[in-house]
Formats: structure tokens, sequence, C-alpha cells
């Protein structure tokens, strides 16, 4: 659907208030008093917290309404990290929960404040758009530029013992607010920055060619398109340029708000399955997919990549041709911002090709898709080319 076209009727969330500007974690306490909170227990990681002073600025941001600081979240927190997170706020008798870090925090404190609100194990709650009211306010305060789930409703966590991730999909688990403050994410190193980066112009290119796409989603995908792949290199190369970071952090935001609404692709489809079978960072693996994802796209449907075309400014012969030549400019802007370029150089071994396959075919989003996957053989061939 290019801009111009009639939308099929569509929905577009996004309930989260969002506050931006270099500083604004500042403003912290205004928020919770808007929301009628007055006792804060911040959620996030111990890295964060012993190697920055991140979560440091926000309990002081906080003050006196900062009741505890739970830094137990791991990368996709576990079940028992959940209940334990509710069980601490509840103990202290927290009315609103702030996260301080990426989408691991974040996610956790969404699934934190499901079992805050309901009780019992988050076990019970793993459901899709099941829950009947508000949950506990949850404040997001991102440090990376990537995930968007400060303005998303799904939550990833894992069951260890399964080996499997499992997610809750609900409305109700939007973040109240989302705080969004370049000075908090200048110490991210350049791998980082460039990787998170990638994964919110994944975000942002899969909701513009998804078949539940719409004008709404595609307005916030093409925006967050262009500041991207302005102020990337800028933000690797200069990491305390507040305008660039500021830029990325925004431009996150709102890719995470256009795949909220118009979900990813058959890139992060294969990106779950490359993260659970071999590791790979997730905005690594979708850096490296993105190029081949769009040259095996734009075979039946090259229109679709028109406002992605258009933002790169590209102009050539076809629209097939141009789908190409954007699929290139990405290559070489992850490889300018220092990030791997193929499989190969990510400890991905060929005899992994058929699990990671099958586990692509598995993921919902792969049925988002523009062009329909016929089956594990296409995703096979797609590993090859990106190896
Ligand atoms: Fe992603």
């Amino acid at each position: 659907m290019s801009s111009w076209e009639p939308d099929s009727d569509f929905v577009f969330h996004m309930p989260t208030k969002v506050l931006y500007g270099p500083g604004s974690h500042r403003e912290i306490r205004a928020e919770m008093a808007d929301l009628a909170c007055d006792r804060a227990v911040i959620v996030t990681d111990r890295g964060l917290r012993e190697n920055t002073d991140l979560p440091a600025r926000i309990q002081k941001a906080l003050g006196a309404t900062c009741v505890g600081v739970f830094d137990d979240v791991e990368p996709d927190s576990r079940f028992e990290i959940v209940d334990a997170g509710a069980a601490f706020a509840a103990k202290l008798g927290a009315d609103c929960l702030v996260s301080v870090g990426g989408g691991s925090s974040m996610d956790t404190t969404k699934a934190i404040s499901i079992v805050m609100t309901n009780g019992g194990s988050i076990r019970e709650h793993l459901a899709v758009h099941a829950l009947t009211g508000p949950q506990t306010p949850h404040i997001a305060v991102p440090t990376t530029a990537g995930t968007g789930s400060e303005v998303t409703n799904v939550a990833l966590i894992k069951d260890e013992a399964a080996r499997t991730k499992f997610f809750v999909l609900d409305n109700q688990i939007f973040p109240r607010t989302a705080i969004l403050d370049p000075t908090l994410t200048t110490g991210l190193p350049a791998g980082l920055t460039a990787s998170t980066a990638m994964d919110a112009m994944t975000h942002a290119i899969e909701a513009i060619t998804s078949i539940c796409r719409n004008s709404m989603s595609e307005s916030f995908a093409v925006q967050a398109i262009g500041m991207i792949n302005g102020a990337i290199r800028r933000a690797v190369e200069a990491p305390e340029d507040i305008l660039a970071r500021g830029t990325l952090l925004s431009a996150a935001t709102m890719a995470g708000a256009a795949f909220c609404n118009a979900m990813v692709g058959v890139v992060h489809a294969v990106a779950h399955a490359l993260g659970g079978v071999c590791s790979v960072p997730h905005g690594i693996a979708n850096s490296i997919m993105l190029p081949h994802a769009i040259h095996f796209n734009a075979v039946t449907d090259a229109e679709a990549y028109a406002p992605v075309v258009a933002t790169l400014g590209i102009k050539a012969s076809s629209p097939l041709a141009a789908a190409q030549m954007a699929a290139a400019r990405l290559t070489e802007l992850a490889a300018s911002c220092g990030l791997q370029t193929k499989l190969s150089q990510v400890g991905v071994n060929r005899r992994q090709f058929q699990e990671i396959a099958d586990k692509a075919m598995a993921d919902g989003a792969v049925l988002n898709n523009c062009r329909p996957v016929a089956g594990p053989e296409e995703i096979v061939a797609l590993l090859d080319a990106a190896f």
C-alpha cells in the first residue's frame, strides 16, 4: 500500500504518553503524580546498576517516591524473575513501576504489573487480550534506542525449564508513560548503538511492507527510517551528540508504534530463531537478514518498498531495481557502523540452518510477511544468501 491508496479497515493503538527531551527524566515525579501514584519501584538489571549511573539518576529524580529497586532483570526474564519482582514490589506497597533499561527491563516490568494486579504467577497469565482492566501503572525509561517496547503491548518472557519464550499480548500492558531522555543513551557503546538502531530500522521497514500495514503505521515508519538513516552514523561516531541520540531515540519509539500496529515479518521470524538457536543478538540478526529479505520479498512485491525507497532517496528504472538498491544501501549502512553483515561472522553454522528455518516457520511474524513464505526451504535459501 503506497500512501495514496485507500486503507482497509484498521485500528491504531498508541495510548502511551510520550515525553521527549534532554533532561526529561527529571519530570518523572510529575508524571507519577499525573498517574495518581506516589510509591515507585524501579525495575532494572544489575549490569546497568553497577556499570552506569542511569538507575541512580532515575532514583534521584524520584526522590522519596522511590520505595525500592529491583535489579534482577535478565535478558528475556524467566518466569521466576517476574514473580519475584511482583512479590518485591507488593511487599513495599508500590503503586507504580518504573522500568529503566532496554527491552528486557520494559517487558519484565509489563509482566510484573500483570502479576501485581491479578495475583498468582505470570505462568497463569500467558494469554492474548485476556486482561479486563488497567494494570499497575508502568512508566518506561528506555536507555537504548531500538526495541520500541516503551510503546508496545507485548511482553516477551521465557520458561527456562522448557527453553521456550512466551509472550503476553494485551492492550492493557502498554506503558502509561514513556520518558525519552537522550542524555540517558550517550553511554551506550558503539556496537549496541548501531545494532539497536538497526533493530528499529527493521521494525519500520517490516511495518511498511507487512500485510497488516495501514496509512498511520506507515507515516510513523517512514519518519523513523529517515531519522535513523540520518542519525545512526553520527551517533556511532560521536556518542555524546545529543541531537543524533535524540533522533534515534524518538525514531525507535515511532518504529515501535508502527510495528505494534502493523506487525513485523520474515526478518523478525528468522531473527527470533537465530537468537534461540545460535544466540545471535537480536539487532545484529535483523541487520544481517534485512537486505536478503528485501531481495526475497521484492520479487513478488517490489511496490511495497516504495515508501522505503523514496525515504532513502533512491531512484531506479523499476520498483524491483529500486528495492534491490535499498537492500544494498542498508548493507552499506550497517557495515559503515561496524556491524557484521554475514551470518558466518556471528557464529552461525550451516548445520543449524534446518533448525533455524523450522523455528522461523513456526514464528507468528512470518504470517504477516508481504510475500507468503512457502516453506522452510525458502528460509534455508535466505540463510544461505546471508551466510
Ligand atoms: Fe525487533
